[in-house]
């Protein structure tokens, strides 16, 4: 199955948040909807904006720089101007410690 590597204590992600973390070397945000953990990368897809600096709003996140959007869960661009899929990453939640997949 998939190899997983320590991110993060989940107690940084509080419920409805974002944060950046370092994985393997890229940037990776990681969100809290409703207790469950979902990653992308981190730069937006269609500009240098961090998703991080962005607003999630249930599961989506908006973009802080032209407010595009996307869904967390699937990486899907839900809103215009964007159009490119984010990068995912597969979360595991383990002893209060979320884990992510090597990509
Ligand atoms: Fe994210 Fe333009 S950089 S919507």
């Amino acid at each position: 199955g998939d190899i997983f590597s320590t991110a993060i204590e989940a107690t940084e992600v509080p419920l409805g948040h974002v944060k950046k973390v370092m994985h393997e070397g890229s940037e990776v945000a990681i969100y809290n909807v409703e207790g469950c953990f979902y990653a992308t990368q981190d730069q937006c897809t269609h500009g240098l904006a961090s998703l991080s600096d962005g607003f999630l709003i249930g599961e989506f996140i908006e973009c802080p720089l032209h407010q595009g959007m996307f869904d967390v869960r699937t990486g899907e661009a839900t809103a215009a101007p964007c159009d490119i899929s984010l990068k995912t990453y597969k979360t595991s939640l383990k002893d209060g410690v979320i884990f992510l997949a090597r990509s």
